[in-house]
């Protein structure tokens, strides 16, 4: 198998940080990025190669993609678009501004990223960008609106994107993970905590709960499954001759990909209400 660069976003913990390390271990090149310089020093001294990119800045994105193609002299096989959070809280009680900055992150700095490396993808002739998106990219939950707004966008861009690029030879694929292991809840809290104001809410009595489960010790949902299981598909998506447009993982993820293809919403929306 003939080694890759990748370049992943995100890399600080959770699942960027398992996947950087699996592919690695692979024999794959992989060029991590944090948000936070601590985190670029330490990824560094753990032997990764890596620069700052700050999904929110846009200065940041363009410094980023100047030192990857440094890095990597030019060269660069896929893109593991990683780096993401979840805003929790009910619609209602999000702002605008507080939308915002949730799409500036998980949506617009993603995209912009992808567009600074596309003429990079077709002057090489070759090409692979990776989304992990998330099964709240195709079905809603409560508290989540935020989160699902800019999932259900990505995938939206995405698919455009796909269309777009046919007979390019870049291909677009999105990984739609369930609960997994990570950092997720422990950063989505302290979005909560800056963001929403639970004593001024309607929702104030539910919020409780929801605080419960974000500052849950352990997996806060059945069936979640370690970061290694979203890695899995990034090096399908990788190595693979023809990589899959959408790579599920975990039991929800199946579950509602399929009952979301049979049942009315009526009846969906029934289902995704038991959810906390
Ligand atoms: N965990 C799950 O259950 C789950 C399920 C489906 C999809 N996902 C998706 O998986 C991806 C990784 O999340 P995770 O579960 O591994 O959570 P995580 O441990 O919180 O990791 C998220 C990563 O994104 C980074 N990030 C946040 N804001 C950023 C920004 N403005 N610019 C650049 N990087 C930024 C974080 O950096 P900092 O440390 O600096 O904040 C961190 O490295 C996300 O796209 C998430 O939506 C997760």
């Amino acid at each position: 198998m003939t080694p890759k660069t990748l370049f992943i976003t995100g890399c600080s913990s959770g699942i960027g940080y398992v996947t950087a390390q699996i592919i690695k271990q692979r024999g794959h090149r992989v060029i991590c990025s944090a948000r936070k310089q601590t985190d670029v020093e330490r990824l560094r001294n753990e032997g990764f190669e890596t620069l700052r990119l700050d999904l929110a800045d846009s200065d940041s994105i363009r410094q980023g993609v100047n030192e990857l193609l440094k890095l990597s002299g030019g060269k660069l096989d896929a893109l593991f678009h990683n780096g993401a959070y979840g805003q929790p809280g009910a619609v209602e009680d999000l702002s605008r501004a507080v939308l915002r900055e949730q799409f500036e992150t998980n949506f617009f700095g993603t995209h912009e990223l992808t567009n600074l490396l596309i003429p990079l993808f077709r002057q090489q002739g070759h090409g692979r960008i990776i989304y992990n998106s998330s099964i709240l990219g195709f079905v809603a939950m409560r508290y989540r609106g935020a989160y699902n707004a800019s999932k259900f966008a990505l995938e939206g861009l995405a698919d455009t994107l796909r269309i777009e690029l046919h007979g390019s030879n870049i291909h677009i694929v999105l990984i739609e993970p369930g609960p997994i292991e990570s950092k997720f809840r422990q950063n989505a809290f302290a979005m909560y905590k800056k963001n929403i104001d639970p004593d001024n809410s309607f929702h104030k009595d539910t919020y409780k709960a929801m605080e419960a489960r974000l500052q849950k010790q352990g997996p806060a949902a059945p069936f979640t499954l370690p970061a290694a299981a979203v890695a899995d598909k990034v090096i399908h998506a990788l190595e693979s001759k023809k990589p899959k447009i959408r790579y599920y993982v975990t039991f929800p993820t199946y579950l509602f990909g399929y009952l979301k293809r049979l049942l009315p919403v009526s009846w969906l929306d029934f289902l995704l209400r038991s959810v906390q």
